[in-house]
């Protein structure tokens, strides 16, 4: 078929061997680097469909300049740099790759949040710099977790996944959602559904699940670091920018919480001044879903996203089914 796809970053084969069998033309970004936005409206000319990143920013003027376009195919969960509304009003069906990266990420929130709490990264760095002076009894002390209240922000799927795994250490799990209360959650763990405030102030683990909206950007800001336990931990493998991250380097550095551990970031990759010269943080560089399974299905779904609005079906992820209504009408 004459159909032809600009892909913004190198992803897992399998997916682009699924573009290549039903598309003329299948192009990737050579670049071992995010493509500037003046660099990515070249490249997109042209083009039925891209497959984007969450640093690729797709807003109303790229979809505008871009008569071709029929289908954008985020390669994530997240889809907060694509305008999604603007893609609507112009018939451009946007997509997204949920449920493949649920294990991955929350799996993810769980090793930032031993990481932190155990006082693991610093111990390496101690370790490695031959400054380990052997067992002592008041050397490194973190912080329990068995039996401590897990609080939820965002019960969809992936903190759903997220909070089952506290079973194995018997946690007390809260939760907030915009929807309806997760029938999973409180049957199986006995959790309840609180609102924000009441999460802050009562857990001792809070583990960020939201998406990043205009409702959601700096919903933890210097307010809720005050209502928050001193001992208690922030995890957040979300969207970076749903922490106000410079409230956060204040909160870290004058022990209004006890600790951090951060996949994401307001301003990535860049770090707000001083978060990197504080202890009290594990600083992972966006890997939520970077393991070869997740990444390989995220390649495949993304494909397969594309290769149904092309052939004027419904896709398996579509977030705008008005703009596939208008295509296919
Ligand atoms: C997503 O899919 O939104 C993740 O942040 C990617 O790792």
């Amino acid at each position: 078929m004459s159909f032809n796809v600009f892909i913004t970053r190198q992803i897992p084969d399998e997916g682009v061997a699924l573009l290549r069998k039903y598309c003329q033309t299948v192009e990737i970004n050579p670049h071992d680097r995010p493509l500037t936005y003046d660099e990515l409206l070249e490249k997109a000319r042209g083009r039925d469909a891209l497959i984007t990143m969450l640093s690729d920013r797709i807003d109303d003027r790229l979809l505008h300049e871009i008569k071709s376009l029929k289908v954008v195919a985020n390669y994530a969960v997240g889809y907060d740099n694509v305008d999604v509304k603007a893609a609507t009003g112009r018939g451009i069906v946007v997509t997204n790759t949920p449920g493949v990266l649920t294990d991955s990420t929350a799996d993810m929130a769980w090793a930032l949040l031993f990481s932190v709490s155990r006082r693991i990264v610093e111990g390496d760095r101690i370790t490695r710099a031959g400054k380990f002076m052997g067992w002592a009894p008041l050397f490194l002390l973190g912080g329990d977790i068995v039996g401590k209240t897990l609080g939820i922000i965002g019960a969809g799927r992936i903190g759903t996944a997220m909070a089952m795994r506290s079973r194995g250490w018997c946690m007390k799990v809260l939760y907030t959602t915009h929807t309806n209360k997760n029938a999973v959650l409180e049957e199986m763990l006995g959790a309840q559904k609180v609102d924000l405030d009441t999460l802050l102030r009562e857990s001792d683990f809070i583990s960020i699940h939201t998406p990043l909206t205009e409702k959601t950007r700096h919903l933890i800001g210097a307010k809720e670091f005050a209502m928050m336990k001193k001992t208690s931990y922030l995890i957040n493998t979300a969207r970076g920018a749903v922490i106000d991250e410079a409230a956060l380097v204040e909160a870290l550095r004058n022990k209004v919480i006890a600790g951090a551990g951060l996949d994401v970031y307001e301003e990535e990759p860049k770090l707000k001044p001083g978060l990197a010269a504080l202890e009290n943080v594990v600083l992972a560089p966006h890997l939520g879903s970077a393991t070869v399974e997740s990444r390989n299905k995220m390649s495949v779904m993304a494909a397969e996203n594309i290769i149904a609005v092309l052939k004027k079906q419904r896709p398996p992820h579509c977030l705008n089914l008005e703009a596939l209504v208008k295509r296919t009408a």
